[in-house]
């Protein structure tokens, strides 16, 4: 039998929870600042890395969109784009869902196409050559205004052919779905579907309203469900995919040790639960050492970790058949396993 982390690594997954300004290394960093002449406030790779040191998600936050601010011209964004996908190959990632933010780079002048179009052409280059499908997730901050997301909705319209659904993301306490109910509505009209964050810091009711108002198709995190019974029996009858993030949410003092996340215990109550990387540059691990992480800690099984790959498939913005194509190989590697 092969071991663990070959098999973690082997077995056909997807990734639907990841932040590509997520993916920006320290290296990176440092090659960006230099290319474009930024001074950074920390003398080295190591300095900065050692200042990985988070309370919550707003201290998080901080640090990544000062991070971003290296981002500058297309290049940069399909030199990041390219390097994430070469991570997620070597960990078995066949589909990945990506989140970008466009907000963060718009702000500071940096022109939506050029943020799209880099994503965009390392997705369809680097990923062909890799063999990983793709669909692009447009993020609104939800630190910012519904004003300033429906406008980054119109900016997206014309290059609509290209992102597949629209999201929620940023600091989430004070900032309820329901502030974006009428740009959701109208992205939904418009063809997109939906996803949001919630249930990571914010209360369970938040997961409610991003099902009622927002009418998402999967919550990303979801852990503070567990608080709500009636909320759990609702995802869990529904099949509503929680695209979970183990190492950030240790990272992010979400839950104080990897051992007391609730993953498996909703695993076992039948959620479809997924693991992810969410910002993988900053909490410590790509997605392998993401369901690594929750092997060891929680005691899963090998059909477990099956299971949470067929769940990552079924959760996907995939077509039917390219789904099925996925779950019969996994079958038949948990088989031979
Ligand atoms: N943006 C990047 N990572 C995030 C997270 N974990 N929660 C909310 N917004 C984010
Ligand atoms: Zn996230």
């Amino acid at each position: 039998m092969n071991s663990i982390e070959d098999y973690v690594r082997a077995i056909p997954k997807a990734e639907l929870h990841l932040h590509i300004e997520g993916t920006l290394e320290p290296e990176m960093v440092f090659d960006l600042a230099r290319k474009h002449g930024i001074t950074l406030r920390y003398p080295s790779v190591e300095a900065l890395r050692e200042a990985y040191r988070f309370s919550d998600l707003q201290s998080f936050l901080d640090v990544y969109y000062a991070g971003a601010q290296v981002l500058r011209d297309e290049s940069d964004f399909h030199a990041l784009t390219a390097a994430y996908l070469h991570r997620a190959h070597a960990d078995g990632v066949v589909h990945v869902e990506v989140f970008f933010d466009p907000q963060t780079h718009t702000a500071r002048g940096v022109p939506f196409h050029a943020v799209l179009g880099g994503i965009r052409r390392a997705l369809t280059d680097t990923g062909r050559a890799l063999g990983i499908t793709h669909r692009l997730i447009l993020c609104f901050l939800r630190h910012l205004s519904a004003d300033d997301a429906m406008q980054t909705l119109e900016q997206a319209l014309p290059h609509a052919d290209a992102i597949t659904a629209v999201g929620l993301d940023s600091s989430e306490a004070g900032h309820p779905p329901t502030k974006f109910a009428s740009v959701f509505e109208r992205a939904r009209n418009e063809g997109f579907l939906t996803v949001a964050h919630a249930g990571e810091e914010g209360p369970p009711g938040y997961i409610s309203e991003a099902l009622d108002l927002l009418q998402v198709k999967r919550i990303d995190h979801g852990v503070r469900c567990e608080e709500d019974p009636d909320l759990v029996s609702r995802l869990a009858r529904d099949r509503v995919p929680l695209t979970m993030c183990p190492l950030s949410n240790v990272k992010l003092r979400v839950f104080d040790r990897i051992q007391d996340h609730n993953l498996k215990r909703l695993l076992e109550r039948g959620l479809c639960v997924t693991v992810n990387s969410d910002d993988p540059a900053y909490f410590g691990g790509y997605i392998a050492e993401n369901y690594l992480a929750v092997y060891r800690a929680l005691g899963l099984s090998r059909g477990d970790i099956a299971q949470l790959a067929s769940n990552s498939i079924e959760a996907s913005f995939l077509p039917a058949a390219a789904k099925d194509a996925w779950l019969e190989k996994i079958r038949a590697l948990s088989d031979r396993t």
